[in-house]
């Protein structure tokens, strides 16, 4: 007696064939895909702005805390780009002549916003969080390089899927004390390890999971 009709074997062929080649499309996609030129092409290269803000001059010279700017990352989703009246709050008296603040003053008469260039731009289908960052021990420096140094800001590293799991799946080997959030040109202790161990307790961070897809595709 046949069970099944004589049609479901060549189904059940085909769907295992096609099966296999949604995996190999898929790992392609990943491991291929992810590593080509094109991924990366905007790694390195400094992006032009409307005004020419130099983030070497405000942070390093001038020594202002990335908070006094971009305070929401450390709470919140998005990191966020100052408004004019923050340049103003110190414009308003220091360089008001300034010929390359031509641009700040005029938006703060007008009430234009200036449109800044973004620099880094994840794809859509991609969930991302700064505040759980910041707030489980990785640094500014690790995800952005020496923003401190650069005088117009370029993306430092590749922000690929695999990086970011290159992370996600061995934390203990990126984390900092949270006192170290925000400094730049850190060296992590020779034992690392030990010290990574300690801060996923401290921070209560559990690694386990952290590379599942729906964390970041959701
Ligand atoms: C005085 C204000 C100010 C301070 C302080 C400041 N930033 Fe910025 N930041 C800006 C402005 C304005 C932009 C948008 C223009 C640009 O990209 O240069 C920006 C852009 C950025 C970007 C790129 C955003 C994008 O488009 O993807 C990063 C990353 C960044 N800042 C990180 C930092 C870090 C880290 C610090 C501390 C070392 C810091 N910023 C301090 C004003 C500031
Ligand atoms: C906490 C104070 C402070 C804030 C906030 C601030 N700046 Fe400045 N900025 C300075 C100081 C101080 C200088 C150096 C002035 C000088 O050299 O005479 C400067 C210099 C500059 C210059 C160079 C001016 C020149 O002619 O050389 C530009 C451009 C500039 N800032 C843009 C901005 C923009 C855009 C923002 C807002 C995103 C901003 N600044 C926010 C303090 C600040
Ligand atoms: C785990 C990596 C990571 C850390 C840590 C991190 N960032 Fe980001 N940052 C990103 C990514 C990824 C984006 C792009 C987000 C997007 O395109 O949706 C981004 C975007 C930004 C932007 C552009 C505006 C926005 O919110 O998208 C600014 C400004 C910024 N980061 C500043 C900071 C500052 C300041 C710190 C430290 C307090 C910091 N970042 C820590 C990964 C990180
Ligand atoms: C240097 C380490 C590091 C990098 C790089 C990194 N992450 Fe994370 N990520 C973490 C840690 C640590 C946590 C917190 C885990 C916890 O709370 O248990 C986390 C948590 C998250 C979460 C969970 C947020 C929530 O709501 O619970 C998302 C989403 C996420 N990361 C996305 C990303 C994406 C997307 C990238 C790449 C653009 C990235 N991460 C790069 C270390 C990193
Ligand atoms: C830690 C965050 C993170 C996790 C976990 C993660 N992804 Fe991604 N994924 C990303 C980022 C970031 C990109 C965008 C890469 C780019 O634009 O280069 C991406 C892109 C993709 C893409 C589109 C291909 C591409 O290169 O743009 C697919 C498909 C994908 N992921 C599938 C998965 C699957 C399946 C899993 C689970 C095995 C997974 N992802 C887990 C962050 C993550």
């Amino acid at each position: 007696m046949q069970i099944f009709r004589p049609g479901v074997n060549t189904v059940a062929k085909i769907s295992i064939l096609a099966g296999a080649l949604v995996t190999v499309l898929v790992l392609n996609f990943l491991f291929v895909q992810d590593r080509s030129p094109y991924s990366r092409a905007r790694a390195g290269i400094a992006v032009a702005q409307p005004v020419r803000f130099s983030h070497q001059l405000h942070s390093d010279q001038l020594n202002i805390s990335c908070n006094y700017c971009h305070a929401s990352a450390n709470e919140y989703a998005y990191a966020g780009i100052p408004d004019t009246h923050t340049c103003m709050s110190c414009h308003s008296q220091i360089a008001v002549y300034s010929e390359l603040l031509e641009p700040v003053r005029t938006s703060y008469e007008t009430g234009d916003p200036l449109v800044w260039n973004k620099v880094h731009d994840l794809a859509e289908h991609v969930y991302f969080n700064h505040g759980v960052h910041v707030q489980n021990g990785v640094g500014c420096e690790t995800c952005h390089g020496r923003v401190d140094q650069m005088a117009l800001v370029w993306q430092a590293e590749t922000m690929t899927m695999a990086w970011c799991l290159e992370c996600h799946f061995a934390p203990e080997d990126f984390i900092r004390p949270a006192d170290e959030i925000f400094t730049f040109g850190y060296e992590p202790p020779i034992d690392q390890a030990v010290l990574g161990e300690q801060l996923l307790e401290e921070y209560e961070i559990n690694p386990e999971g952290l590379g599942d897809c729906w964390v970041c595709h959701r």
